[in-house]
């Protein structure tokens, strides 16, 4: 039976007194319940204050930022998803001003984020990334304009550097020693690249290996980017997952393999969770929690540590639309 330290308190590498921002990190890692040996471990980052491990990296990012540049104002940034709201909450304890610019489409749960704290969001028409209306786009035009900061989580090394100094080390403490395989899902790659690169690093100090296991939808292209394969058109309904493209905060050479999942795979895998095992994630975390299902089958004694980026909670409205109330 594996039991890793699910409540240890670790030490944040970005240091604050905010009490509010002191509620970011130490999430707790809960064995899933389906596999009763506790070698598929969850760490639950949907238990960060706006409900995923961007909190983290808006933290870490904007520390930095500040500690650089005494005369940060404003900040800016492009996010349908959870970046947004990490970052609204983030600007608005550190005492910035905050301008976040989305697509149309973006959903009403993740708006609402961004004005509760008081950021300002530019809704840009949903058209392609190459138009000059993209919200991407607008982004950078509002950071010239407003002589703001660009936090820019697509190219910005702080990205995955965050979670090499924090969540990786976090996750490292809190499974004693005994993690043999990590499992992310990739969007920016951020959290995957950098958790993998410490816990690679930490296991080689020991002398041991720790194999890492992204995971990608199947019409993206992150998987294709690392195996060599051509592109394919990018459409996916599980929101964070997979890209058109590879970015430099993939740091492909941290990690071992990528595996694609499926988006009815992700979602049926997310509402098993909930309603077999109680446990409300969201259909990244459900792609992920397959991968680290099908590991788990292919060697009962590997010890599996998979990230939850979000809770089930957000998409309360798709995840669970179309089960029946009778
Ligand atoms: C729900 C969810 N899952 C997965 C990811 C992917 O994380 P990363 O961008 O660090 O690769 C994101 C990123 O926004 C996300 O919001």
């Amino acid at each position: 039976m594996i039991r890793p330290q699910s409540t240890l308190r670790f030490a944040s590498p970005y240091t604050t007194h905010d009490p509010i921002l002191r509620l970011i990190g130490n999430t707790p890692l809960v064995a899933y319940p389906g596999i009763a040996d506790g070698r598929v471990q969850c760490k639950l980052e949907s238990a960060n204050p706006t409900g995923s491990m961007k909190d983290r990296v808006a933290l870490g990012i904007l520390l930095e930022a500040v500690a650089a540049n005494g005369n940060v104002h404003t900040v800016v940034e492009a996010s349908s998803g959870n970046t947004a709201g990490a970052v609204a909450l983030v600007a608005n304890r550190l005492g910035l001003r905050c301008h976040l610019t989305c697509p149309e489409t973006t959903s009403p749960h993740k708006i609402g984020y961004m004005r509760a704290f008081g950021a300002t969001v530019h809704r840009c028409p949903a058209v392609d990334s190459s138009h000059p209306d993209h919200y991407r786009a607008a982004a950078r035009r509002l950071a010239d304009t407003l002589d703001a900061f660009l936090i820019n989580q697509y190219e910005n090394q702080g990205n995955p550097t965050v979670h090499a100094r924090w969540t990786g080390p976090e996750l490292w403490a809190q499974m004693d020693g005994q993690l043999t395989h990590l499992v992310c899902a990739m969007g920016t790659g951020g959290l995957m690249s950098g958790t993998a690169r410490y816990v690679k690093e930490a296991a080689a100090e020991a002398g041991r290996s720790v194999r890492t296991v992204g995971v990608d939808a199947v019409a993206s292209n992150i998987a294709n980017s690392f195996y060599g394969a051509p592109p394919v058109p990018y459409e996916t309904a599980v929101e964070g997952l997979g890209k058109n493209e590879k970015l430099s905060t993939m740091w492909f050479d941290a990690i071992d393999e990528i595996r694609r999942v499926e988006d009815a795979t992700a979602f049926t895998q997310a509402r098993a969770a909930a309603r077999d095992h109680g446990l409300l994630i969201g259909p990244s975390a459900g792609a992920a929690l397959h991968v680290a299902l099908q590991v788990h089958q292919e060697d009962p004694s590997a010890c599996i540590g998979v990230i939850i980026c979000d809770g089930g909670d957000q998409y309360f409205d798709t995840l669970f639309a179309d089960t029946s109330d009778a």
